[in-house]
């Protein structure tokens, strides 16, 4: 049975959190709230609670979620969450994160549409964006993108796939921007960059937050260890004389210090390198590694 008084006490020291119009968080990190194992994510009341453990975890209704959902923490697990208790989310709703809108789906598969961990770095996204041009890669359901348009900045999005643009754009709406700024590119973040450079194309803000690892529609494969460092340099020939790359991984085989070597290796102009944070509420592991580079 896991420890309803922990639960309560995590849930107690992220309560400043709630007051910045966020109902989109962590609300257990496992040993970071000496809950070792386990992780609970709050999406407005719908909890996604998970576990390594292979049978279906209890929580005591009383600790206030509306709905309950599982997923086993395994890598190989790439399932929606299951169904536990309470209301079914079983259609896509709304969330708010520091005032803006994204639609969740808990039915979409592994991840249901925010990757709650880089709420800082949007944060700070949409406070460089007014009058800027931004280019996220990447874009999965283009939350950088929100963030930069709600800022101000006009926004170019990149993706693979065309589900996750419609559901990009579906977030814009929910923030009533009006999209005639702002692109959704369908293809290959590279074959995108290359054509921009061929074009002259620049941005003032670039955001490279990319998967570990991914196979585009020619089966290239894309591995943040080999990789990253061609994608940077490709980025950075993309970028205006006094604009910004933000480079996020979430691969846990690499410390801060390669990933920031890796950026100076690939890139030949001056810049000034900052670490980004992880938000308080991921107690746990420090594993995002986020690196702002102004030149
Ligand atoms: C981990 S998510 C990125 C998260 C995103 N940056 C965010 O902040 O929400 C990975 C996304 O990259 C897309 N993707 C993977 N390989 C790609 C490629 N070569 N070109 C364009 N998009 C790609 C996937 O379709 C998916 O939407």
């Amino acid at each position: 049975m896991i420890s309803t008084e922990k639960i309560v006490a995590a849930v107690e020291k992220r309560r400043t959190i709630r007051r910045e119009q966020t109902n989109a968080l962590r609300l257990v990190d496992g040993s970071g709230d000496d809950l070792a194992g386990l992780i609970i994510d709050d999406f407005a009341g719908r909890w996604i609670i998970q576990t390594l453990a292979g049978n279906d975890p209890i929580l005591d209704p009383a600790l206030g979620y509306r709905s309950l959902y599982w997923k086993q923490l395994l890598k190989t697990n790439k399932n929606a969450p299951k169904y536990l208790a309470g209301e079914p989310a079983d259609k896509p709703f709304c969330v708010l994160e520091c005032g803006l809108e994204f639609e969740i789906d808990f039915q979409a598969g592994y991840s249901p549409g925010l990757f709650l961990d880089q709420r800082i770095n949007r944060v700070r996204l949409r406070s460089l964006a007014r009058g800027r041009m931004l280019l996220n890669t990447f874009s999965y359901t283009c939350a950088f993108g929100v963030a930069a348009a709600m800022g101000g900045a006009a926004t170019v999005n990149i993706d693979l796939s065309r589900h996750y643009l419609d559901w990009g754009k579906r977030n814009y709406e929910l923030n009533r921007i009006d999209l005639k700024d702002h692109d959704f590119l369908y293809g290959d973040v590279f074959e995108w960059l290359k054509r921009f450079q061929r074009r002259g194309r620049k941005f003032d803000l670039i955001v490279l937050d990319p998967p570990t690892f991914s196979r585009d529609r020619r089966s290239r494969v894309f591995r943040v260890q080999d990789d990253y460092g061609d994608l940077a340099g490709h980025a950075e020939a993309c970028l205006r004389r006094n604009g910004w790359l933000l480079c996020c991984t979430n691969y846990r085989g690499m410390t801060f210090n390669a990933f920031l070597r890796i950026l100076r290796t690939a890139i030949d102009r001056p810049f000034q390198a900052a670490p980004g944070s992880m938000p308080p509420d991921f107690t746990g592991h420090n594993y995002l590694k986020t690196v702002w580079l102004e030149f």
